[in-house]
Order: structure tokens, then sequence, then C-alpha cells
């Protein structure tokens, strides 16, 4: 029986939290999972240098025997996700139009709020594929989650003082109606919780990581259910910069120990 192998890549750790819902929902793959740890974030980097890199860890991964990519990092897959599906002879998904595609069937209001880095939201990808399917959208950078987020500070009143700020300014003029807050960034599903509590009520919180999982799995169809994970490394991890750090640092965004990662260095 053949195992179907599938390639994440990510500007680093976060994208480990689609590699969680992907192991969840494909358990019977195999994942290469990329983090150009060496080289985040690429939030506030512009669309040029994020194209180079990313084109970059996307042949590595191909190279690597992966049947289809992952584009796990919002900021990657809204600033070069044509580019990226260019460059390598395999399938490429990104998290932006799942994303959207969830967020447009829960609004019964037509309209939401997109929260993700300084670049994915200049880039405006997620207000496109939202207007495509007939939903309004208010797009909010927040560029202070990723360091909080990093830092562990999960529930803490800092992290929670600055989401109500950034809420606040986002479900406003005109957009307190919207019924939809989208999770555009890796980092955000990890303070789900604290952002769910701080949304009114009838806010459905759509994560672009669930939503990406579920395309995947009915992209692959049949090759899912013939495929058996391989009982030698089901899970591979390349990281460039350090291994030590990507492991430590990497068991929170996956909820899972890691135990071996290889140091990858990409020729420019
Ligand atoms: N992975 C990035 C994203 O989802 C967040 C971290 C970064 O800025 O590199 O947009």
């Amino acid at each position: 029986m053949p195992s179907l192998s599938i390639g994440v890549f990510d500007s680093g750790f976060g994208g480990l939290t689609v590699l969680k819902a992907l192991l969840e929902v494909i358990p019977e793959a195999d994942y290469l999972y990329f983090g150009d740890t060496a080289r985040l974030p690429y939030g506030s980097k512009s669309a040029e240098t994020v194209t180079k890199y990313a084109v970059e860890a996307a042949r590595f991964l191909n190279q690597q025997g992966a049947q289809m990519l992952v584009v796990a990092c919002n900021t990657a897959t809204a600033l070069a996700l044509d580019k990226i599906a260019r460059s390598v002879s395999i399938p490429v998904v990104g998290v932006v139009e799942p994303g959207a595609q969830r967020a447009a069937a829960a609004s019964r209001k037509r309209k939401a709020v997109v929260i993700g880095t300084e670049a994915t939201i200049s880039s405006h990808a997620y207000l496109r594929a939202l207007q495509n399917l007939g939903v309004e959208a208010r797009e909010k950078a927040c560029p202070l989650f990723v360091p909080l987020v990093e830092e562990g500070w999960i529930e803490h009143a800092v992290t929670e003082q600055v989401a109500r700020i950034y809420l606040g300014e986002a479900f406003s003029d005109g957009f307190e109606s919207a019924d939809v807050l989208v999770l555009g960034c890796t980092h955000y599903p990890l303070i789900k919780s604290l952002l769910r509590r701080l949304a009114q009520p009838h806010v459905t919180v759509v994560d672009s990581a669930e939503s990406t999982a579920h395309v995947v799995r009915d992209l692959l169809g049949h090759d899912v259910k013939r495929s058996v994970k391989s009982s030698l490394a089901p899970l591979q991890f390349f990281a460039t910069d350090s291994v030590e750090k990507f492991r430590r640092l990497g068991a929170r965004f996956l909820d899972r120990p890691i135990n071996s990662v290889q140091h990858i260095d990409l020729k420019e």
C-alpha cells in the first residue's frame, strides 16, 4: 500500500496549527513540515521577499517527495500562492480560499471581519476572496498577536487587552453587525478561546487551519483511503534556524512533542 506524503510549509512554527488540523482530518498521510525559522516573520516583509523565500521552500518540499503542498502560512498564501503553484510540479493548496469559503458559508449578515498580519491584510487577498463569495469584509492587521503567542502569553491580561482593542476597532463603523471573525494567521488558533470570549456571542469564529484541512481531504479523495502511514518517518520536520528552538516552541503549536528536526540551509 502506498503512503501519501503531504508537504506543509510555513514561515516558522505557526503552520504547525495547520499540521495539527491536517493530522486530525487526514491521519493516514505522512507529512513533511518545513519551517523557515531563520527568515521569519514573513508578515512584515514585502511581496517580493516573501515570494522568493516561499518558492525556495516549496521547491525543497517538492524535491523531498511531497505529493501535495499545503501553504500553511497566510502571508505566503496571500502574497505568493500563484507563483508558488507555478514553481512546483505538485498540487498546491493555500489557506485563504478555504477560510473565505467557510466564512461565507457561516455568515448570514454577509459581513465578516478578517484579522491577520500586516502583509496579509494589505494584500487584500481575503477581502477579494470574500467579495467573490458575496461577503463584505473589514480587514484588520493585528501585528502584536504573533509575538504575544510566541511568548506563550495565551491567557494573559496583556493579550486580552490588546485583543479587546483590535476587535473593538474591527467591529466598528458599520461592522458591528458582522457575524464572522476569520482567523487569517497561523498563530491565532492558539488564542481562539480568548477571541471567542471577547467577540459578541452572535459571531462565528472561523479558523483557516481547520477549513484548509477539510479542503485538502476533499481534494485527495480516494488517495487518502488507499494511503497507509509509513511506520518509519510519518512526520518529518525541517527548519532553517535552531532545531532545539523548533522542538521547544513547535510542541506548543502542534500540541504534541516534536522529537527530531533536521536543519536545512536553502541556497538563495
Ligand atoms: N505564518 C504567518 C502567517 O500566517 C505568521 C508569522 C509570520 O509573520 O511569519 O501569516
